[in-house]
């Protein structure tokens, strides 16, 4: 029986650290998730062409966009069907992580 408590013990801290990254988005996994947003958006999210900077955007400002654009609220075709493929935590650590990084010649949102 003995044996049972540490395996207890490390599913509460694994919930735990979920839980943490459910509540505030985790920038490093972000990092790799939004590696296809970068092709369209600029290497480090920077922007390019017709595409908008990511780079420097409030966490805020970001997941209400997202959130938008899966309600239909905000609409772009390409966005919206997008968006809606996207979880909730999905869509917080790529904010976490657009948010992490310096605003392309200081326009941030
Ligand atoms: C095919 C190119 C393309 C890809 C890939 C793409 N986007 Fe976009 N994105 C756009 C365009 C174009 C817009 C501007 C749409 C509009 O006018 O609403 C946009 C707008 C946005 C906005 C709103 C920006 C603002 O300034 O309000 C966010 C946030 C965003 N994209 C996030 C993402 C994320 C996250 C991903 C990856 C999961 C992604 N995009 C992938 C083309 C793309």
């Amino acid at each position: 029986m003995k044996r049972t408590v540490p395996i207890v013990a490390g599913v509460c801290l694994c919930l735990a650290a979920i839980g943490t990254a459910l509540a505030a988005g985790d920038a490093k996994l972000g990092e790799k998730q939004a590696s296809s947003c970068n092709g369209c958006h600029g290497a480090d999210g920077r922007g390019q062409g017709p595409n908008p900077p990511l780079a420097g955007m409030k966490e805020a400002y970001f997941i209400q966009q997202m959130n938008d654009y899966k309600s239909g609220a905000r609409s772009h075709l390409f966005m919206q069907r997008l968006a809606q493929g996207l979880s909730d935590p999905h869509i917080a650590n790529m904010a976490a992580y657009y948010a992490s990084l310096p605003p392309p010649s200081g326009k941030g949102k």
